[in-house]
């Protein structure tokens, strides 16, 4: 299982106890993707969730797209973060994984904001109308790229794309299989991309937020 974390795990757990703890929903879901989910480990957890609550809130978003629901916590962390008449459509193209996610979501009072869209989510993006504010890729590693060509044109200027695991537990820095090539090269492509400014943070597995100028 890749190590998910650049941080010493001592670090982790004690950033993740000094975080403020999610709705016990958030526990439930993380106990039933780790008894019934392969790579659980993909659950963006507490720290990187929460963090994506604030972006959402403190940007003032009212309407979130997603790459990669899963079985939804990064989802419902985002909702809970937009305004009561806020919109998070989310994608994924996994059937199981979008039916815990939406159990949950109808276990939430912000889950009504969440349209889950199932389907490749390059297909859903083609008929999706923009402006977002904010987007978040974490999908397949080997679609970034084209993740990133098509959110671009359906973010508003000033608003956000954040994208996950752009340092893949480190094999950015000595690239061999092919989703090690994708991740290096699609944030190289950010970086040289005139239409954003951006910053690469060590959180987590690491994340890249970029705003559209
Ligand atoms: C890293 S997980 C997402 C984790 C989620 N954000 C969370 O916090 O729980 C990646 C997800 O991308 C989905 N995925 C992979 N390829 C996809 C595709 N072509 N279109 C849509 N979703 C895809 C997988 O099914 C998986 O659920």
């Amino acid at each position: 299982m890749p190590k998910l974390t650049l941080v010493p795990p001592e670090i982790e757990e004690y950033a993740h106890a000094h975080t403020t703890a999610p709705a016990p929903l958030f526990e439930e879901l993380r106990e039933i993707t780790y008894a019934q989910m392969a790579s659980p480990q993909m659950q963006v957890g507490r720290v990187e969730g929460t963090f994506l609550r604030f972006l959402v809130a403190l940007s003032g978003a009212r309407r979130v797209l997603e790459i990669g629901t899963f079985t939804g916590y990064s989802a419902l962390m985002m909702a809970e973060g937009l305004p009561d008449d806020g919109e998070l459509v989310t994608c994924d193209i996994n059937p199981k994984a979008a039916e815990v996610a939406r159990s949950f979501f109808a276990r939430s009072p912000h889950g009504r904001k969440i349209q889950l869209r199932l389907g490749p989510a390059l297909e859903t993006l083609k008929t999706l109308e923009g402006p977002f504010d904010l987007a978040f890729i974490d999908a397949d590693k080997g679609s970034y790229g084209a993740y990133w060509d098509a959110v671009l044109p359906l973010l508003r200027p000033g608003g956000l794309v954040v994208a996950d695991n752009v340092l893949w537990s480190g094999r950015v820095l000595q690239p061999e299989a092919t989703d090690d090539h994708a991740i290096v090269t699609f944030n190289a492509k950010v970086a040289a991309d005139p239409r954003v400014e951006q910053v690469l943070l060590t959180v987590r597995d690491g994340m890249m937020l970029a705003r559209k100028r």
